[in-house]
C-alpha cells in the first residue's frame, strides 16, 4: 500500500489476539505496522508479530516483486515487531539487519541471529538507499533499551517505533489522511476503536481513547525516556509519523505529538477516575453515588469496577484525569486485592501529581481507607479529603458522597 512513491505500508491487523503482552485487552484489535522504503536499495522497517506470515510476504512481494531487500531496520526488537526476522532472512538472503548495539543480545537470544547478521548503528549514523537517506536516532527505553527511531529527511517521515502508537486495528484506513470512519452519513452508532462515536469523527478523535490506553498500559513507566526522545527529535520537520501500532499520522501529527508530550509529562485534564472493588456491592453503591454527584456538577467522570474490569481502563483514565478516587472494602485487614493490584500498577508507572480521595466499607474493623491514604501520601498525591470508611451496608448517611463531590469541585475550580 503506497504511502508515498517510496514508502509502502506492509503491516497487518490482528483481530484475534485477546490480550496484548498477555495482559492488556484488545477489544478493537491492534495493527503491527511494517514499512518498505523502495529506492535504489530497499529497506524494510521492522517486521510484524508471528501468525501473519503469508499475508505479510504477499504484501511485500506485491510492492517489490522479485527485487531483494537490502536492509531490515530493527527500530525495536520486541517480538511483536521482530518475530519474522528469521523468515525474512531466509527469503531474502544477504539482507543486513540494522539495529542499535543494545539490540544485539536481544536479537541473538530471541531470534537466533549472530553478530555477522547485524550492522550496529550509533546515534546519528546515516544510511543511503540512493535518493533516500536514513538517520538513526537512539531513543532508549521507548519502550525497551535498544529502541531507536529512523528519520527520512527527504520524506519528512519519522519511523517512530512504539512511540505515538495506539491500540485498535486499522479497519477503515491506514493513514489519517485517507481515514474513513465507515458510518453511513447520519449514522451515529458505529462501534470503533474509540467506542461509539459520531459518524463525522476524524482519526484522532476515533483513536484518542485507545491511544491513551496504549500509552498508559505499555509506555506509562517511560515518561522521562519519551521526554528525552522529544528533545532528540525536536529539530526535525516532521510531516509524517509512521509508528508500529495504529494509524500513520500526517494531518494530525501535531495533535498526536502534543498528546504524547502531555502524557509523558504526567499532565492531566480536569476530571475524576473512580476505580473501586467491591465484595458485596456496598462499596460499589457508594462509588456510583459519587459518580452521579460529580456528573450532576458537570465534572467529567469515569467509573471502573476493578473486580470485573481489567486494570487497563483504570490506568487509561488516571493518566487522562487529574483526580483519582479509590474505593476498597477492608479485606483481611488490608486493601481489597484488585484495588491493591491497581495501586501496584500505578506505582510501576511512577504516576504523580494527582488529587486523591479514598472510601470503602468494612465489616468489623476499618483499615482500607487508612492504608490507601498512606499510599497516597508516600506517592506524592494531593489528599483532598480524609476519606470515608463506613461500616457494613452503604447508606448516604454513613457515606456522604455529596461532601466528597464538593471537595473535588473545589479542587478542580
Ligand atoms: Fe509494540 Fe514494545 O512493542
Amino acid at each position: 500500500m503506497k504511502i508515498t512513491e517510496r514508502i509502502r505500508y506492509v503491516g497487518v491487523n490482528d483481530s484475534q489476539k485477546q490480550l496484548f503482552e498477555g495482559v492488556w485487552p484488545l477489544p478493537f484489535g491492534i495493527s503491527y505496522n511494517s514499512y518498505l522504503i523502495v529506492d535504489q536499495k530497499i529497506a524494510l522497517i521492522d517486521t510484524i508479530e508471528i501468525g501473519f506470515e503469508e499475508e505479510y510476504l504477499r504484501k511485500i512481494s506485491k510492492e517489490i516483486g522479485n527485487r531483494s531487500i537490502d536492509y531490515l531496520i530493527v527500530n525495536h526488537a520486541e517480538p511483536d515487531h521482530a518475530s519474522l526476522i528469521s523468515l525474512i532472512m531466509n527469503i531474502y538472503p544477504g539482507i543486513l539487519i540494522v539495529a542499535a548495539p543494545k539490540a544485539v543480545p536481544i536479537l541473538k537470544g530471541f531470534y537466533g541471529l549472530t553478530e555477522d547478521d547485524i550492522l550496529t548503528v550509533r546515534d546519528g549514523d546515516r544510511l543511503s538507499l540512493g535518493t533516500v537517506e536514513l538517520t538513526f536516532l537512539h531513543t532508549p527505553m521507548v519502550h525497551w533499551p535498544e529502541t531507536m527511531m529512523t528519520w527520512s529527511g527527504s520524506e519528512q517521515t519519522l519511523f517512530s517505533g512504539d512511540a505515538f502508537g495506539a491500540f485498535g486495528a486499522l479497519n477503515t484506513g491506514i493513514s489519517d489522511t485517507t481515514f474513513k470512519c465507515g458510518c453511513p452519513p447520519g449514522e451515529h452508532s458505529h462501534y470503533s476503536a474509540n467506542g461509539f462515536h459520531n459518524g463525522n469523527a476524524d482519526a484522532f478523535s476515533m483513536y484518542t481513547n485507545e491511544m491513551i490506553r496504549y500509552y498508559s498500559n505499555i509506555m506509562g513507566k517511560y515518561g522521562s525516556a519519551l521526554q528525552a526522545a522529544f528533545k532528540r527529535i525536536s529539530h526535525l520537520n516532521i510531516n509524517r509519523i509512521c509508528s508500529t501500532h495504529g494509524p500513520i499520522w500526517e494531518k494530525q501529527a501535531v495533535r498526536v505529538i502534543d498528546l504524547y508530550d502531555r502524557l509523558s509529562r504526567y499532565e492531566a485534564e480536569n476530571g475524576v477516575c473512580i476505580s473501586y472493588g467491591s465484595m458485596y456491592g456496598h462499596t460499589a453503591e457508594a462509588a456510583r453515588s459519587l459518580a452521579q454527584e460529580l456528573s450532576s456538577m458537570n465534572i467529567p467522570v469515569a467509573l471502573h469496577d476493578l473486580s470485573t474490569e481489567n486494570v487497563s481502563t483504570s490506568l487509561r483514565d488516571i493518566f487522562r484525569y487529574n483526580t483519582l478516587v479509590l474505593g476498597s472494602p477492608t479485606y483481611n485487614g488490608g486493601i481489597f486485592p484488585p484495588v491493591e493490584a491497581f495501586l501496584h500498577a500505578i506505582s510501576a508507572r511512577m504516576l504523580k501529581g494527582r488529587n486523591f480521595i479514598a472510601f470503602g466499607s468494612y465489616a468489623w474493623a476499618p483499615a482500607s481507607v487508612r492504608l490507601m491514604n498512606e499510599y497516597a501520601a508516600t506517592h506524592g498525591f494531593n489528599l483532598l479529603h480524609p476519606g470515608i470508611s463506613f461500616p457494613q451496608a452503604y447508606s448516604p448517611e454513613k457515606c456522604d458522597m455529596k461532601t466528597l463531590a464538593e471537595a473535588i469541585r473545589t479542587a478542580l475550580k
